[in-house]
């Protein structure tokens, strides 16, 4: 299956192999050796300095990466202002709700980016603001650059949920203070291992509010080469080979590369009639929502794709009656892309 839903992606034979490893102790020197590899490549990877940024790994998914960095990332008795405009948004300001942490929500409608001119009038007095880098309810992108400069000049962290943007489109790491991510989309490893990237400035005086989640306590063991719990050891060890194909490949042509495809597969989709949710300029590097066309579902296109083996994914939320979406994140060779383009035609014409 050729899957074409915004993570779990496809990975290479290479990924997959090592995810297949003799089983080894989480809490000997050959673990250690793995997990100080995968933190220093994304350090790395995403141009970062050592000496002042760090990559805290949790056996999770992306969403264990995002509920960590709230609930370190707001400081005691401060307020979060949660950027909104869309479902991962949305969950951010839910999980500071379940939690207790003071917050407000400055919300945008879904079709359009924040106006970092409207978060800076809501931004006074505020802790930590955060935001979604590649919003994956709709496939649009974020001015991350702009939300971080408001973020500074108000004196509050920057948390970043760039699950779904990480090595997909362009961000610079080093302007947020926490920013999660998740092995299992653009960095084309496995589901199941979520990282944060922190500023180590932001993490000293971080509140403590769960035992699972808490990114210092995480970083201070991960730091000294151990682990207060069982990391999901295959799946780092697959990591790391899908750390390794990224820097071999380099970020910025791996950005190129899913800017390249999702180009042709824009070109493909106008030239065959559907129509998009947001205007081009808006759209992600790896995610483009189309408008079911009049008087067909979901279901149908789903099938029809699926027959031919490939998986698509549902408008999310509110969109779900009236579009669909297309990702491009993961190791597929050009020719599946050329062959869905000639199976979705197909079904437009039936
Ligand atoms: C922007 C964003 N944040 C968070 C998540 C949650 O990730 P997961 O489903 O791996 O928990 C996703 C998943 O698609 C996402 O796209």
């Amino acid at each position: 299956m050729i899957l074409l839903n915004p993570g779990p992606v496809n990975v290479s034979d290479r990924v997959r192999q090592a995810a297949a490893m003799e089983p080894i102790c989480h809490r000997e020197p050959e673990y250690f050796d793995l997990q100080d590899e995968v933190r220093s490549r994304l350090v790395d990877l995403f141009g970062l300095a050592a000496r002042d940024f760090g990559a805290i790994l949790l056996a999770g998914s992306g969403t264990s990466a995002v509920e960590a960095m709230v609930l370190a990332g707001v400081p005691a008795g401060k307020k979060l202002l949660v950027v909104n405009n869309g479902v991962y948004g949305e969950r951010i300001a839910k999980m500071a709700a379940l939690h207790g942490i003071p917050f407000e929500e400055v919300r945008f409608p879904w079709e359009a980016p924040a106006d970092p001119g409207v978060v800076a009038k809501r931004a006074r007095g505020a802790g930590a603001v955060a935001a979604v880098h590649h919003e994956t309810t709709t496939g649009l992108v974020n001015p991350i650059s702009e939300i971080a400069r408001v973020a500074r000049d108000h004196g509050a962290r920057f948390l970043v949920d760039s699950v779904s943007g990480l090595a997909g489109d362009p961000i610079d790491v080093a302007q947020t203070d926490l920013c999660a991510g998740t092995a299992g989309k653009c960095l084309q490893g496995l589901p199941g291992v979520s990282f944060v990237l922190v500023r180590r400035e932001a993490l000293r005086d971080a509140p403590r509010r769960s035992v699972y989640l808490d990114l210092g306590e995480l970083c201070a063991k991960q730091d000294a080469r151990n682990t207060p719990f069982t990391p999901a050891v295959p799946i780092v060890n697959a990591f790391r080979e899908a750390l390794r194909e990224a820097q071999e490949e380099g970020l910025d042509k791996r950005l190129e590369r899913y800017r390249g495809t999702a180009e042709f597969l824009r070109a493909g989709y106008e030239r065959m009639g559907l129509r998009f949710w947001l205007p081009h300029r808006k759209l992600s590097n790896t995610l483009t929502t189309l408008r079911l066309p009049e008087g067909r579902t979901y279901t149908s296109v789903h099938d029809a794709l699926k027959a031919e083996g490939f998986v698509i994914y549902a408008g999310q939320g509110s969109l779900e009656r009236e579009a669909f979406r297309i990702a491009n994140m993961g190791w597929i060779p050009r020719a599946e892309f050329a062959r869905l383009l000639d199976v979705l035609d197909r079904w437009v014409k039936s």
